[in-house]
């Protein structure tokens, strides 16, 4: 998903603005990536809870074999981060490619949004890695 929205900046965008239709062609392209858009948020809403009660359960097995050791505040506290900006991604990305009126002011000019979206990403990703480690 996120290097869906990369593509769309660097590769796509650039190109559609130098068309006659420019407009159309990022509409229907914003359209079409909707549905990615869905499957991957899905996806990944069912693959992070899943992680998620996986480290719960193994951080209350460790508590109940030494609570001294297990201490995972420092854990929760970048994955309260992540799941925060994981809900500005979640939010622009629906902003992006759903086919509402209100939205269409965004999609219009979507370049500013899709640079948010992949900064975004980006610390995501990052922050995972380092919640693998700390796990
Ligand atoms: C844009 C959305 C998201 C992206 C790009 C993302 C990315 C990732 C990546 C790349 C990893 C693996 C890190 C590694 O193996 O090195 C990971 C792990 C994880 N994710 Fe996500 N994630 C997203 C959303 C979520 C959500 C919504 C949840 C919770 C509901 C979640 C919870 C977790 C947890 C608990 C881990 C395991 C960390 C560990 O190993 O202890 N993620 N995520």
């Amino acid at each position: 998903m996120i290097g869906g929205f990369f593509f769309f900046r660097v590769v796509l965008l650039p190109i559609a603005n130098r068309s006659t239709d420019s407009e159309n062609l990022i509409a229907s392209a914003l359209r079409r990536f909707s549905g990615i858009v869905w499957t991957a948020l899905l996806t990944i809403l069912i693959s992070g809870l899943y992680n998620f009660i996986t480290f719960f359960r193994s951080a209350r097995a460790d508590a109940s074999m030494d609570p001294v050791v297990s201490d995972h505040s420092l854990y929760i506290f970048v994955l309260g981060i992540k799941l925060f900006i994981v809900f500005l991604i979640f939010t622009l990305a629906i902003v992006l490619t759903f086919p509402y009126p209100v939205f269409s002011v965004y999609q219009k000019r979507p370049a500013p949004w899709l640079n948010l979206t992949v900064i975004f990403g980006l610390i995501v990703i990052f922050l995972s890695a380092y919640l693998r480690r700390l796990g």
